[in-house]
């Protein structure tokens, strides 16, 4: 099987009657990697969590379609179900419900009835995934993100992510907060996921990432809209002049989501 299309198209979402995303256009393919940068408050986390559905977002004008079938008339779980997956920013901590118990629930969720995944299969999965991420055993019996240090949560997605293995990741800073090694740890598994049945959105702000991670595309947010794409080229420019230059190329004054 080929892998799936995400198509954002004219994306416009506003916030409790303030329009942050003035009309994203991006399509993500199975075997891609996208990095998505730009400047603090330009709608990035925003675009995330409209294409996951986040209840405050409202999507005023444009379209999600996932190979062919419209996003945004899926609840939360369906458009996990239906094989799309977000690392947050800031992760929840779940008080109550342990990480293990939490991963197996989701790949049952996204499984048919009476065909969940065995408990054997499932600890076994588990487990290779904890020493693939050098993540401590304990973990996976400690209620899920409850006290996790910030690099502690950020491999936490990323073993939910090789558990999960959804057709189209976003994946929001996954890189803030690492210390090297884990930037590395959290690198290694990306990579491990890269496949024709595998597409993937990396929000940041470091080419430090992309060092390690090789995007295709590069696109960069500004005023809730992709202004420019490019090849990794982009990214390296940006780390050396910044976005100063794009912004006089474009016109821009203020980069932000203005109100
Ligand atoms: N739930 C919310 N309620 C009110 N305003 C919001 C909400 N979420 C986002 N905004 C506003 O929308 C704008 C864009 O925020 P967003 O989090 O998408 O930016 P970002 O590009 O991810 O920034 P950063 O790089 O700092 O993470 C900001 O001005 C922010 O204050
Ligand atoms: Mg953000």
């Amino acid at each position: 099987m080929a892998g799936s299309t995400l198509e954002i198209k004219d994306l416009h979402v506003e916030i409790e009657g303030n329009e942050i995303l003035k009309g994203v256009n991006l399509t993500i393919k199975g075997g891609e990697f996208h990095a998505v940068m730009g400047p603090n408050g330009t709608g990035k986390s925003t675009l995330a969590s409209a294409i996951m559905g986040h209840p405050k977002y409202e999507v005023t004008k444009g379209s999600i379609h996932l190979d062919g079938e419209d996003v945004l008339e899926m609840e939360v779980d369906e458009r996990a179900k239906a094989g799309l997956f977000l690392a947050m920013q800031y992760p929840s901590e779940i008080s109550g419900v342990t990480n293990s118990d939490f991963l197996r629930s989701s790949i049952n969720a996204k499984r048919e009835e009476g065909n969940e995944i065995p408990l054997m299969q499932f600890i076994k999965t588990m487990d290779e995934n904890l020493d693939f991420l050098d993540i401590d055993k304990d973990m996976a019996q400690r209620y899920l993100n409850d006290g996790f240090s910030g690099g502690e949560k950020k491999r936490n997605e990323i073993l939910q992510l090789m558990m999960l293995e959804p057709a189209i990741a976003i994946l929001d800073e996954i890189d803030s907060g690492l210390d090297i090694d884990a930037l590395k740890v959290v690198s290694e598994g990306i990579n491990k996921m890269r496949s024709e049945n595998f597409g993937c959105l990396i929000i940041t702000h470091y080419q430090r990432l992309l060092n390690y991670i090789t995007p295709d595309h590069v696109h960069v947010m500004m005023q809730g809209r992709v202004v420019k794409s490019g090849g990794p080229e982009l990214a390296q420019r940006l780390e050396a002049e910044g976005y100063e230059w794009i912004k006089e190329e474009l016109g821009i004054e203020d980069e932000t989501v203005g109100q």
